[in-house]
């Protein structure tokens, strides 16, 4: 594996590859939901590129960009024993400069759930995909895959939906949420979380349980859903609880095998989504 520190650097270790690229995009402080994107890409892909940048025009102020979890040694090791071939980990004066153009979020899809809470987020998360897509398929590989977690599911939508209107030569690919044995949705903000408010988080991926169940006897409308879901977080601040089609279009009912629920909620000061496809 090599780590290039600089686009140039990285310009050149891609110059003469052949085959597909599959490009796995992350924040750092890797665990087994970040290793399952790359294990993919692994199998599908001549040559395997992550990256690592905690971007900062993806926090809104108040947000843990300054504590945002680090762990650059860690990381170094964990993509050295998953074979990838190029670890690229730029620093933020190489990415960004002064009054640049932006890329901006759809006006709605970009502004519901988790864009509403978080306005702004997603034109940062636009942004910076938008660069290392640019970046990491400079010399035109024959084949590019980028790897993105369904556990984003938001985020996921709308990086498809740039590469439609962009026209981008990118295939995306997602990927099943990956769970610690408890059913905690796997992220790196669970390290945030106390004993007791782990616990309390249980409730998040047990109430998407129960809606799986209450699905599976066909009880398919939002309301009897969202009010089964409510009763089982009732421990902690439910941001929201959605129903969408995959389109990410608010909808009333249930459609089987083109819906997503979606949960964000507070549990002490951490904030947390998980979802469910349906
Ligand atoms: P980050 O939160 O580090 O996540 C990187 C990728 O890992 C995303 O595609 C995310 O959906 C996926 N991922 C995280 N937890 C997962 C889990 N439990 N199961 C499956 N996949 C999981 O998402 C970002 O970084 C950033 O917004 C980024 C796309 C890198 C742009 O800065």
């Amino acid at each position: 594996m090599i780590v290039v520190n600089s686009i140039e650097e990285l310009k050149i270790a891609t110059a003469n590859l052949k085959g597909s690229i599959g490009f796995v995009p992350t924040m750092g402080a890797l665990h087994e939901g970040h290793l399952s994107l790359i294990k993919r890409a692994r199998v599908e892909c001549d040559t395997v590129i992550v990256s690592i940048f905690v971007n900062p025009t993806q926090f809104l102020e108040g947000e843990d960009l300054d504590k945002y979890p680090r762990k650059d040694e860690a990381d170094k090791q964990i993509c050295k024993l998953a074979k990838v071939d190029i670890l690229f980990m730029p620093t933020i004066d190489m990415i960004y400069n002064r009054d640049e153009l932006r890329v901006e979020a759809p006006a709605i899809r970009g502004f519901i759930l988790e864009g509403s809470r978080r306005a702004g987020h997603f034109n940062g998360v636009l942004q910076i995909v938008m660069k290392l897509f640019n970046i990491i398929s400079f010399n035109r590989p024959k084949e590019f895959k980028a790897y993105f977690g369904k556990k984003d599911a938001q985020q996921l939508a709308l990086i498809e939906q740039m590469v439609r209107d962009y026209f981008l030569n990118v295939k995306i690919i997602p990927c099943d949420i990956v769970r610690d044995s408890d059913g905690l949705a796997l992220s790196s903000r669970n390290v945030y979380l106390s004993k007791e408010e782990r616990v309390k988080a249980l409730s998040i991926s047990r109430s998407l349980k129960r809606a799986s169940k209450l699905i599976m006897q066909n009880i398919l409308d939002k309301e009897t859903i969202v009010k089964e879901m409510r009763g089982v977080m009732s421990e902690i601040e439910i941001e929201y609880i959605a129903l969408v089609d995959r389109e990410f279009r608010e909808i009333e009912s249930v459609e089987i095998k083109n819906s997503i629920i979606l949960v964000a909620s507070r549990v002490g000061g951490v904030r947390l989504i998980d979802n469910i496809w349906i």
